[in-house]
């Protein structure tokens, strides 16, 4: 009886422990990869009351550069710092934007897709 119970036991970690690893790769693998969507989630979440965030449309505010436009002005990957770091220039009439390093490399992703 105890030798049973000792193998279920051993049995359920085993089980339990699997789980936990898949559960974490499952996790991992979409906060690691940058995620286009996510990006694009994050700007029309926060940015595009102001900036146009597709390819087409104009800036709802006018002098606000579309984002599609940003990659002409220099590389968007420069923008990376400016993004951990709140990114202030040029925004008098916004709130300072901050964004953790994952959300950063979604939204780089995006604006290179814009590319
Ligand atoms: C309330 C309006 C508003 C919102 C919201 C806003 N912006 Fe802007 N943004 C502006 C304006 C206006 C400018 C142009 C400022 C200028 O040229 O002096 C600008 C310019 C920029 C520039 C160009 C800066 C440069 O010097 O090249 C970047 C990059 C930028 N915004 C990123 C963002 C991001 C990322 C978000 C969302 C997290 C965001 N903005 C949200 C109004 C806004």
């Amino acid at each position: 009886m105890a030798i049973a119970m000792e193998t279920v036991d051993q049995f359920t970690r085993a089980a339990i422990g699997a789980s936990l690893i898949v559960s974490h790769l499952l996790c991992a693998a979409p906060a690691n990869a940058a995620n286009v969507e996510q990006g694009r989630r994050l700007a029309s979440l926060y940015c595009a009351q102001c900036h146009a965030i597709d390819k087409v449309s104009p800036s709802p505010l006018t002098i606000a550069p579309p984002f599609r436009a940003l990659h002409e002005r220099y590389p968007v990957e420069n923008l990376q710092e400016a993004l951990a770091e709140g990114i202030v220039v040029g925004h008098p009439t916004m709130p300072q934007f901050r964004f953790e390093p994952d959300q950063i490399g979604d939204f780089l992703a995006f604006l290179k897709s814009l590319e």
